[in-house]
């Protein structure tokens, strides 16, 4: 694994002399760099093995126990990376891709835990090393929602860059309804409570499988 270790010393040079280094992460903007960035060494294949905080409880989900109603989930910023026109997709994971696969699941609902068919979902992410792919689409595509209002997207754990923790950006719109822009977080990250947009709201429920991970998260959005 000598790239991986290479990667991580240049990440610790990184964090070392912040901003310095722009060939192994991106640059961040203003818009989506939080402080005090991360000062520490970090496994950038996403979730540490001491750190793993999986759970199969899903009662964190949105409309899962046959809610009637829910909030609407949170909005956060776009950030600098986002790239119109992706394709439509729902599996972004390519073979030979670098990471830990993770297939996230999930509906999405009004807020009276109605299923919202035809829902737009798209997603666009950093790779396992916490770098997008500002020139092209690799990890980004979007999608519909089927009949019942689910989604499924097969990716990869997301890495951390300078000042952020492991997130997975996201728009959704119900058809004719206000486009909302938000980003999903992963539970057991320890940058996460140095990270000024991670929203505990936004956590995905998380289980290890025997082909990487299985995530689950709902959305509600308004429908007008
Ligand atoms: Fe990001």
């Amino acid at each position: 694994m000598k790239t991986r270790n290479s990667f991580i010393v240049i990440n610790i040079l990184c964090a070392i002399a912040l901003g310095a280094c722009s060939t192994a992460t991106p640059t961040v903007s203003p818009a989506e760099s939080t402080s005090p960035a991360p000062q520490t060494a970090t496994d950038n294949s996403g979730l540490s093995s001491n750190s793993q905080d999986t759970s199969t409880d899903t009662s964190s989900l949105a409309c899962n126990d046959g809610n009637k109603s829910a909030v609407l989930t949170p909005e956060e910023t776009e950030g600098p990376y986002f790239t119109a026109n992706s394709p439509e997709r729902d599996v972004l994971f390519e073979d030979g891709m670098n990471g830990i696969k993770l297939v996230l699941t999930g509906h999405v609902y009004n807020e009276n835990c109605q299923p919202v068919a035809n829902a737009l979902l798209d997603f666009w992410q950093a790779d396992a090393n916490g770098v997008y792919d500002n020139n092209g689409y690799t990890l980004r595509g979007h999608q519909y929602t089927d009949a019942n209002g689910y989604y499924e997207l097969t990716t990869v754990i997301p890495g951390i860059y300078p000042g952020r923790t492991e997130h997975i950006h996201v728009k959704v719109q119900a058809p004719n309804g206000k486009l909302i822009t938000s980003q999903l977080f992963f539970p057991g990250v320890s940058l996460n409570d140095s990270d000024g947009i991670f929203n505990e709201n936004l956590l995905i429920v998380l289980q290890e499988t025997s082909d990487g991970m299985q995530g689950q998260f709902n959305f509600v959005i308004p429908t007008q």
